[in-house]
C-alpha cells in the first residue's frame, strides 16, 4: 500500500512529519515516498520471478528525474511516449537499451533521437508509422527494432478516457490484421522485428480483462515467435490502485471510528499484485519469451500526496466550501475524470483527540474542497464528509503520485507546484516551485 501514517495525530510520510515538509517548501506541494515506490517495484519484480521479465516503468505517470533515477537504480527499464521522456530517462541515468518507445504519433525528430539512443523497441501503432520508421532508419543506415501494438478488443471496464484496448480506440492494430502487417515488416530493410506489445487501459481493478487479452493474443505471439524469432511480449500496464480509504486498517483509527463502519466498507476495490500475477502467469509461462510490463500508476500512485493549505472557508446557504491553495491546474484528475482522491487533514484536529466517540462524530461535516481557479470544475471533492476544516489547515490529497504533477499546467498563470521526496527520515526538494518570472520566460513581444 503506502508509507503514509498518523503518529500522535500527525500525518507522516515514512519517518517525516508532512507539516515540516510543507513548512519548509510551501504549498501546494507534491510529496513522494521513495520507500513506497521501491516497495511496489520490489514486490512486483518478486512476483514475476517465474518469468524472464523486464519492468518498464511508464514514465508518463510521474517523470521527475529523481523518481526515474530511483527506479533505474532498482533495475527498471522505461516505457516512454515522447522524445522528452527519453531525454529525461537519459538525464536520470536510465539505460535507453531498456526503453520501449510507444505512442500513436511519434515525430521525425523523436524517432531519430530514439534511433540514435538505441532504444530497445519502437512500439508501432499503425502501418503508416511502420513505413515512416523504416524510412527514417534507412536514412541513418540503421535498423529500427520494432514491436507492433496489438489491439485485442477487450473491455477493461474502466473510465472511457483511459480505455485503450477496444476496437473503437485509436490504439494498436486489430488482431485480424496483425499477421499481415508483421509479414510486411519482415520484408522491410530497415526494421527488425523484436516483439509484440499491447496495453488495454489504465486503473483496471480486476484481473479478468488482463487474462482475456493475453489469452486472445497469445496464439499469435506463439506464431510470431516461430516465424520471426521475436524476443519479447509486452503486456502493457494498467494495474489499478486503491483511491478510496487507502490507509491500512487501524492506521487512521481516530477518524475511521468517528465515521464508522460505512467508510471502511467503502474501501476501494483493489487488485493485488498476487491476484494479477496469478491470473496472467499460466498463459505467459509456456510462451518462453521475455515478458515486459509497463506499470505506471501501480508503482507511484499511492506513493505521492499533494499538500495544500486552506485559504478560506466560505459558507453559503447551500454549501460549505474550503477554498484551498491547490487548483485543478495542479491536479486535474477530479476535474477531468471525476476521479476520487481521499483527502485527510495533516494534523488531527486537537478537539477530536480528547472528545468522546459520539462527540467526535458530530465534528464531521460535509464540505466541498475547491481550488482558486475560475471554473466550477475546479474541485477536489464534493459533499465530502470530513473532520471539521478550518482556515490555514493543511490537507493531504492522497494517491496523487501518478498523473498528478505530470498533468499540471500553468492555467490561470499559476506557477507549477514544487515536488519533494522523502526517504526514511530525510526529505529534499526534487523540483523547485515555479516563479512568476518563469511564467513569462520565453515569451516575446513582436518588434513591429
Ligand atoms: N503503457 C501504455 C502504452 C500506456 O498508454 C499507459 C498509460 C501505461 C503503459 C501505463 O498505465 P498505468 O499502469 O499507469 O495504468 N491520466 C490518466 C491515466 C492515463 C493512462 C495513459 N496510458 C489518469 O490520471 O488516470
Amino acid at each position: 500500500m503506502h508509507f503514509f501514517r498518523y503518529h500522535n495525530g500527525h500525518l507522516y510520510c515514512e519517518d517525516v512529519d508532512l507539516a515540516r515538509v510543507a513548512e519548509k517548501f510551501g504549498t501546494p506541494l507534491y510529496v513522494y515516498s521513495a520507500g513506497t515506490i521501491l516497495d511496489h517495484y520490489t514486490r512486483l519484480d518478486a512476483a514475476l520471478a517465474p518469468l524472464d521479465h523486464l519492468i518498464c516503468y511508464a514514465v508518463k505517470a510521474n517523470s521527475n528525474r529523481a523518481i526515474l533515477n530511483l527506479l533505474a537504480d532498482a533495475g527498471a527499464g522505461f516505457d516512454i511516449v515522447s522524445g522528452g521522456e527519453l531525454y529525461r530517462v537519459v538525464a536520470a541515468g536510465g539505460d535507453p537499451a531498456r526503453c520501449t518507445f510507444a505512442g500513436v504519433g511519434k515525430s521525425r525528430e523523436e524517432i531519430e533521437y530514439a534511433l540514435e539512443q538505441r532504444v530497445y523497441s519502437f512500439n508501432v501503432e499503425s502501418e503508416a508509422e511502420l513505413d515512416y520508421i523504416d524510412r527514417l532508419a534507412g536514412t541513418k543506415n540503421l535498423r529500427a527494432p520494432i514491436a507492433l501494438r496489438a489491439n485485442p478488443d477487450v473491455d477493461p471496464r474502466t473510465h472511457d478516457y483511459v480505455s485503450t484496448g477496444s476496437r473503437e480506440n485509436k490504439f494498436g492494430i486489430a488482431l485480424g490484421r496483425l499477421p499481415a502487417v508483421y509479414e510486411r515488416a519482415s520484408k522491410m530493410r530497415n526494421v527488425e522485428i523484436v516483439g509484440v506489445q499491447m496495453h488495454i487501459g489504465s486503473q483496471i481493478t480486476e484481473a479478468k480483462p488482463f487474462a482475456s487479452a493475453i489469452k486472445k493474443v497469445a496464439p499469435i505471439v506463439r506464431e510470431l515467435k516461430l516465424k520471426y524469432g521475436i524476443n519479447f511480449f509486452s503486456i502493457g500496464g494498467g494495474l489499478g490502485i486503491v483511491y478510496e480509504s487507502s490507509f491500512e486498517s487501524g492506521t487512521k483509527a481516530w477518524w475511521d471510528e468517528s465515521v464508522g463502519r460505512d467508510r471502511r466498507a467503502r474501501r476501494g476495490k483493489s487488485l493485488s499484485i498476487r491476484e494479477y500475477v496469478d491470473a496472467i502467469l499460466p498463459a505467459l509461462r509456456d510462451l518462453n519469451l521475455r515478458i515486459l510490463l509497463e506499470p505506471g500508476r501501480l508503482l507511484v500512485g499511492n506513493a505521492g500526496v499533494l499538500l495544500t493549505r486552506v485559504l478560506h472557508i466560505k459558507q453559503t446557504v447551500e454549501k460549505k466550501f474550503a477554498i484551498v491553495d491547490a487548483g485543478m491546474n495542479d491536479l486535474i484528475r477530479p476535474a477531468l475524470y471525476h476521479s476520487y482522491h481521499e483527502i485527510v487533514p495533516v494534523n488531527q484536529p486537537i478537539a477530536s483527540t480528547s472528545m468522546s466517540k459520539s462527540k467526535s462524530k458530530s465534528s464531521m461535516e460535509k464540505i466541498d474542497i475547491v481550488g482558486p481557479v475560475c471554473e466550477s470544475g475546479d474541485f477536489f471533492a464534493l459533499d465530502r464528509e470530513m473532520p471539521e476544516v478550518h482556515e490555514h489547515h493543511l490537507l493531504a490529497i492522497m494517491s496523487a503520485g501518478a498523473y498528478g504533477f505530470v498533468m499540471a499546467s500553468n492555467y490561470n498563470s499559476r506557477p507549477l507546484p514544487a515536488e519533494a521526496l522523502v526517504h526514511g527520515d530525510r526529505f529534499t526538494l526534487i523540483r523547485e516551485r515555479q516563479t512568476w518570472e518563469d511564467l513569462v520566460r520565453g515569451e516575446v513581444e513582436p518588434e513591429w
